[in-house]
């Protein structure tokens, strides 16, 4: 078969620095798009670009970058986004958004050789994980009501009984939304790939990563990333602040098995034309997560729970990865052993300046953030 040639837009960042190494070991041709967003890469140039990959400083929104960038490549990872909880409304619209239209445009008008697309969507696409009452079996709730959360109730009721109900797997058919600004714009990013897939006959699929982590992820970044965030406050000797009751539920995914998932994806024509569930399956406490990080750092800060939370976010959420797991997918790397690789690349990143802080006030401010009625 003749040399893949792929395009990691992205390329600079947590998912796409470790796809670019998986690439460059299985003897593609790479080619990485990054702006080096300030927001991520605040010390400029990241010390992990491939030296096996050409990289190329621009954006996405620009198709005077994207033209050279797509240059004879066959296959196209869309990785670059803004993301996280930032308070921007119009930035994630235009990088998210128009930033991938921009690039479905230049493919389809200047008829490029393109033969597979794969696009970065998110968990964060669904509503509410889905949940399974005694009675009434399993349902999909609609978004937790604000006077419920404002008055501390933040479990999920059954939307039938209203009684407590259990968090299962949420699959793909799942009824999915768009909560956040971030959620919309990877909803946007989703189905205008698969839609343009579908006209104009070139492969696609969309990846709704689960939370993923792992050396490289920014430490800058104040806004997005919840170990990352915990542990730059942890090796300040400050406490994790954990929303709501820490009681949430997320699949933290170790970033290797996510590159090795877009990879299957590129090579696979199972998942063609889909939006598929990509984690490890199991849900893990916010709590749980300060626990091991806590004991990990040998911390004795404790966690802070200010009874803060952030509206339009999910209560438990835990991916059905079936159809992933069909067409070959394995996720391999468990969270302690995932833990304990971040912490060690940690340990040799230097002075790490805790910002988070600073972030919680300025999005209470804006109202991102609301408290508890006391
Ligand atoms: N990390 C997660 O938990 C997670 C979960 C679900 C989905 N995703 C999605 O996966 C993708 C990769 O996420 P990540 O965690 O590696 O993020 P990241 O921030 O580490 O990497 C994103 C990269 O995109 C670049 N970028 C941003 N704006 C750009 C622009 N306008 N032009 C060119 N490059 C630009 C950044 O410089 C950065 O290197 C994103 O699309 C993200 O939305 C991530
Ligand atoms: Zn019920």
């Amino acid at each position: 078969m003749p040399r893949r040639f792929a395009l990691v837009t992205g390329g600079a960042g947590l998912i796409g620095s470790h796809l670019v190494d998986l690439l460059v070991a299985e003897g593609w041709k790479v080619r990485v798009l990054d702006n080096l967003e300030p927001q991520t890469h605040s010390r400029g140039e990241p010390g992990w670009l491939n030296p096996g990959a050409e990289f190329v400083l621009g954006d996405v929104r620009d198709p005077a970058a994207l033209g050279p960038a797509l240059d004879t490549v066959d296959t196209v990872f869309h990785l670059a986004a803004y993301g996280g909880y930032m308070p921007e409304i119009g930035k994630f619209i235009d990088v998210n958004s128009l930033g991938t239209a921009r690039l479905l445009e230049v493919i389809r008008d200047r008829a490029l050789p393109v033969r597979k697309l794969i696009v970065a969507s998110s968990q964060a696409v669904y509503i509410e994980g889905s949940v399974s009452c005694p009675v009434h079996g399993t349902s999909n709730p609609p978004p937790r009501a604000e006077t419920a959360l404002a008055a501390g109730r933040f479990a999920v009721p059954c939307p039938v009984c209203g009684r407590a109900a259990e968090s299962v797997p949420t699959p793909e058919s799942a009824p999915i939304g768009g909560e956040t600004v971030y959620a919309l714009t990877k909803l946007d990013q989703e189905r205008l790939t698969l839609n343009w897939s579908r006209q104009v006959g070139i492969p696609a699929v969309a990846l709704r990563f689960a939370c993923t982590y792992g050396p490289r992820q920014s430490l800058f970044n104040p806004y997005t990333g919840v170990i990352a965030v915990f542990c730059s406050r942890l090796v300040n000797g400050l406490p994790p602040i954990l929303y709501e009751d820490g009681e949430q539920t997320r699949d933290l995914c170790y970033v290797g098995d996510v590159a090795r998932a877009c990879l299957l994806a590129a090579e696979s024509h199972r998942l063609d034309g889909l939006a598929v569930n990509i984690g490890t399956g199991y849900p893990t406490s916010v709590r749980r997560l300060a626990e091991v990080l806590l004991d990990l750092l040998d911390s004795r800060t404790g966690m802070e729970i200010p009874g803060a939370y952030r509206p339009g976010e999910m209560r438990a959420l835990t991916p059905d990865i079936a159809v992933a797991v069909a067409a070959g997918y394995e996720p391999t790397v468990t969270l302690e052993e995932g833990l304990v690789r971040y912490v060690a690349w940690l340990s040799e990143q230097g002075p790490i300046e805790e910002r988070f802080g600073e972030s919680l006030e300025r999005l209470r401010r804006l109202r991102l953030v609301h408290s508890v009625a006391s």
